[in-house]
Formats: structure tokens, C-alpha cells, sequence
């Protein structure tokens, strides 16, 4: 059966959580009664019912008889809503940084993969590794929207600014958004706000993507620092070795080396490779190119099946040779623009 509190119950439970000295939504709070925080946001809102067993262990951690403050007539007409389309009410995000993904081809299976070690397998840690422009973020964009309805909170923060943010701003950044309102006192020293996230991982299921982590060791070497990319990586560290509740998708380039020392952890990390050739194809017939099947399969193999590298092919070849594979074939060199290029030879070990 489902319970729903009546506003004066709701007022009784507010003034017994005053003389607690605690705040609305207080980890001890849901922690003392063993329920997760959008349960006890449900029985706060006092609109839709609580499970009968976690509405009394509720009132029972606050120190409230639950008889006294049930709102029968309600209770009796809601269904209990435990499923997750609340849980999706409840999700806080924080994700302007986040890539729009509304094109999206392929990658099916490695979805369903990373989406069981996320839900099933509860990885901590989940790396997506690969080359330049191979889709990195635009998967970790798509994985995101699949999953995060099982999660409070979920951040996106993009590490691609020409100078990666420093741990600190991140950090307070961060946990300003993940601690509730009321709370204004926070740590200023890294150490202890990497000791705090880890506890608002432990007490809440986060979901977080660092994009592009690669820059981290990048701007602190350029920069003649390793300093804070030392504390990055101490980060990583406790985040895969810790236990918690959430989980951390990163996309980088480069493999993080503190993550290849960590055995026995629940991580796993993805290799990235191009697009299948369906998914290929589709990116060809988005341009508008004309071709015959060969050409096509010669243009994807060509470029490994990199979106990255068909997009900027197939919008030359859309600009010069009116779209038209076989006149460009003629001309036919491999084109890479000069940037990509680079970026490439700098990863050559992915190819
Ligand atoms: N599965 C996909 N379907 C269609 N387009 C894709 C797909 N994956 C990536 N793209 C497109 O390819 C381009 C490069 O993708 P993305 O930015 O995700 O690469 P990346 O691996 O994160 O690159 P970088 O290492 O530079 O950060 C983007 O324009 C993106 O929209
Ligand atoms: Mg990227």
C-alpha cells in the first residue's frame, strides 16, 4: 500500500526535522530510514504515495508517529509510484556543457554494452578511448541520455577549453551543484573537496562525464605543471578504488595511465574504433553524395569509418565536385584537412 502525509503531517515532519537540526533533505535523514533521496523528495512533495514501509521509516527517522500524519482520503485514491518516470522527475542535471546528439548512427552494440556495465555492473569508472574525431563525446552524449534517468544528479563538465578548468574551480563548481541548497560552507582546499564528492558518491547516485581528459595532462605539461594534473589523476584514482554509488564517463584520447594500474576495480574501458559500414553510409547519404556501392565502401575504408574524418570528406566533395564521388575519384587523393591531419599524427597509435 501507498501512504500520502496530509500538509499538516508534512508541517509536523518539517518542525520535528527542525529540532533535529537537519537540513530538507538530509543524507542522515533518508540514510537513518534506508530509502533513497527521491523517495524522501516524494514523501516531502506529498503529491503522489510512498511504499507504507519507507513512509514509516521516514517518520520513524525524524522521530513522528506516521498515524498521526497520514492523509487517508488521498492515500486511498493514489497508486504507489516507485518507478522511473519518477526517479526522472527527480533527476537534477546540470549539462549545458553537453553536445546536442541529435544525429547519431550505429554504435549499438557498444551502447548495450556500456549500458550494462553502468546499470547492471554499477562501474565506477568508464573510459572511451580513441582517436581524434572517432565519436567519443557524441557516445558518451548518447550513453548519458539512455541512462541517466537511473541517477539523481547528472553533470557533464567539458575539459576541451583551450586551458582545462584547474581541479579546484571544477571541484566547487561541482559540488555546489550536488549539495542542496541550504548549504552554503564549502572546503577550499582540493583534498578535502575530493574527500567531500566522495562522500555525495557514496550517498547519492551521480552521474558524471569529464569530456575530453586528454587536455588535463596536455595544458598542465605546457604549462610546466604537473601539479594539478597529479591531483586529477589522485581523483580518478579514488573514484575507481572507492566504493560509492555513481559513476564517472570519461572521453579521452589517450588511455589515463593511472586507471591501467587499478586491477580489481569495477572500470572498463572502450576502445573506440571507426563506424560500421551501415552506420558509414549513413553519414555518405546524410551529405547527399552520388555513388555506386564501391565507392562508397572505398571512401569509408579509406577513412577507417572516422564520422569525424567522412564528414569533412563528404562536404568537400559536396563543395568541389558537386557531391559526385566518381569525379572526385578522379582527382583521388586522400584529403585530410590540415588540422585533422595533425591531430592524427600526433595519435598515431591508435590508427
Ligand atoms: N555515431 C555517430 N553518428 C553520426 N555522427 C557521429 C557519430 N559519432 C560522431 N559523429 C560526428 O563526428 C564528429 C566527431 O565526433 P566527436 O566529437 O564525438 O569525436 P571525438 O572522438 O569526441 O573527437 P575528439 O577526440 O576531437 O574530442 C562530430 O561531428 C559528431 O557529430
Ligand atoms: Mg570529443
Amino acid at each position: 500500500m501507498g501512504l500520502i502525509a496530509s500538509a499538516q503531517g508534512l508541517k509536523t515532519v518539517e518542525k520535528a526535522r527542525l529540532a533535529k537540526g537537519w537540513a530538507r533533505q538530509a543524507s542522515i535523514w533518508y540514510g537513518e530510514a534506508h530509502v533513497e533521496l527521491p523517495t524522501l523528495k516524494r514523501f516531502l512533495a506529498g503529491k503522489v504515495a510512498v511504499r507504507q514501509e519507507n513512509f514509516e521509516a521516514i517518520c520513524k527517522a525524524v522521530g513522528v508517529d506516521w498515524k498521526q500524519i497520514v492523509d487517508w482520503e488521498k492515500s486511498g485514491q493514489n497508486r504507489v509510484e516507485d518507478n522511473s518516470d519518477i526517479a526522472q522527475i527527480c533527476l537534477k542535471e546540470d549539462c549545458n556543457e553537453m553536445h546536442d546528439v541529435q544525429i547519431f548512427y550505429g554504435r549499438e552494440q557498444e551502447l548495450e554494452n556500456l549500458k550494462q556495465s553502468i546499470l547492471q555492473n554499477r562501474s565506477r569508472v568508464v573510459t572511451l578511448c580513441g582517436q581524434p574525431g572517432i565519436g567519443k563525446t557524441a557516445l558518451a552524449a548518447k550513453l548519458a541520455e539512455e541512462v541517466k534517468s537511473d541517477f539523481e544528479y547528472f553533470s557533464w563538465r567539458s575539459l576541451n577549453d583551450s586551458v582545462a578548468p584547474s581541479l579546484l574551480k571544477l571541484l566547487s563548481g561541482l559540488i555546489k551543484f550536488l549539495c542542496s541548497e541550504e548549504e552554503t560552507d564549502f572546503p577550499s582546499d582540493v583534498d578535502e573537496l575530493i574527500d567531500k564528492l566522495l562522500n555525495i558518491f557514496s550517498n547519492h547516485r551521480v552521474l558524471l562525464v569529464l569530456d575530453g581528459w586528454e587536455n588535463i595532462s596536455r595544458t598542465q605539461s605546457m604549462e610546466g605543471s604537473q601539479t594539478d594534473y597529479e591531483k586529477y589523476s589522485k581523483l580518478l584514482k579514488r573514484i575507481a578504488e572507492r566504493k560509492h554509488k555513481s559513476c564517472v564517463v570519461i572521453t579521452t584520447q589517450e588511455e589515463p595511465k593511472e586507471l591501467s594500474s587499478l586491477q580489481d576495480t569495477p572500470c572498463v574501458k572502450t576502445r573506440l574504433k571507426g563506424l560500421d559500414f551501415q552506420a558509414s553510409l549513413k553519414i555518405l547519404n546524410a551529405k547527399k553524395l552520388i555513388f555506386v556501392p564501391q565507392q562508397a565502401e572505398k571512401l569509408i575504408n579509406d577513412y577507417n569509418g572516422n564520422p569525424l574524418a567522412l564528414n569533412h570528406i563528404c562536404e568537400h566533395i559536396q563543395k568541389v565536385f558537386a557531391g559526385n564521388v566518381s569525379h572526385y575519384e578522379t582527382k583521388y587523393t586522400i584529403l585530410f584537412p590540415l588540422e585533422f591531419e595533425t591531430a592524427i599524427n600526433k595519435n598515431c597509435e591508435f590508427l
